[in-house]
């Protein structure tokens, strides 16, 4: 990639049915414009097969650069290796791809993002200094076969199954969505009766969760704890109204960084593997002091 004065760069974006991926499109806008670069964005609507047919339109285009959030951490690797036989750059942003098979430095130029292995982990500590005797956990995952899903899921499980005394009695997917997180806790409270914790992978399956708990005559974040990752206002507000108990934030403002990255890498800055965000969490505590910031 040449050092230019502006550039025509792709963002090829997951899905925006949540406020989330929202936050991210609008950080990657502001700072395209604030740069006078041109910005090719797609959305793949949740879907794989849209988004690995935006890439390739993104290479037939010819964009300088491609940023890519990949919905699954699979299927999107052999276009990222198709782009860079084309000569451009890819670089992925929040989400990655599977390290087997493609790599950093080589098939892309760095990753990103947010210690999604940590975010669980993170979750699973606060759970285990903060446990009231016996819990029984229903757990939420994110899209099956993202890297979100998989390494929330990872680092919850193994500290949680480390500190022992605790029971997953369920973990299902409702795809990081509100209303597929509210029809899966609906199912499985009334599986599980006895469940007292619900952890979800993202802030709108939260959300969900917290509904299907009111529909059931149950107080979220008193007669079940409700825990969760990324830190958007709305359940940081139910944080600070006590209907959840504690998130890690996933900050999603990757334009500065990502912009950055770019201009750099055009210029010979050699990158590591991973570029790794450092984000805050939410507790009883510091949610009302963090409302206003999050996104
Ligand atoms: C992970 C993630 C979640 C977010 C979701 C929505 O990549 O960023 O934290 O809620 O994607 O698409």
């Amino acid at each position: 990639l040449a050092a230019k004065s502006t550039y025509r760069v792709g963002f090829a974006q997951t899905e925006s049915n949540n406020p989330w991926r929202l936050a991210q499109t609008k950080s990657m806008q502001d700072e395209a414009k604030r740069l006078g670069y041109q910005l090719v964005y797609t959305d793949a609507a949740g879907s794989t097969a849209k988004q690995v047919a935006d890439v390739r339109s993104m290479i037939a285009q010819k964009v300088d650069v491609i940023f890519l959030s990949p919905r699954e951490d699979k299927p999107l690797a052999p276009v990222v290796k198709e782009a860079r036989n084309a000569g451009i750059p890819v670089i992925l942003l929040d989400r990655n791809i599977d390290p087997a098979l493609a790599k950093a430095g080589t098939d892309y130029v760095t990753f990103i993002g947010s210690d999604f292995i940590k975010e669980g982990q993170r979750v699973a500590d606060w759970l285990i200094k903060n446990n009231k005797g016996k819990m029984n956990i229903i757990e939420l995952e994110g899209t099956t076969g993202s890297s979100p899903a998989n390494d929330r899921k990872k680092g919850f499980d193994d500290a949680i199954k480390k500190a022992g005394g605790f029971k997953i009695l369920a973990s299902q997917s409702g795809d990081f969505a509100r209303d597929k997180g509210r029809q899966v806790a609906e199912t499985l409270l009334q599986a599980h009766p006895d469940a007292n914790v619900i952890y979800a992978h993202n802030d709108e399956m939260a959300i969900g969760a917290v509904s299907a708990l009111e529909a059931a005559g149950k107080k979220p974040g008193v007669d079940v704890l409700v825990l969760s990752i990324d830190g958007g206002k709305e359940a940081v507000k139910m944080v600070v109204d006590g209907k959840m108990n504690y998130v890690v934030e996933c900050n999603p403002r990757f334009g500065p960084e990502a912009f950055k990255t770019l201009q750099g890498y055009a210029k010979g800055t050699k990158y590591p593997a991973k570029i790794i965000n450092q984000d805050r969490d939410y507790t009883p505590q510091t949610a009302a002091a963090g409302l206003s910031s999050a996104y």
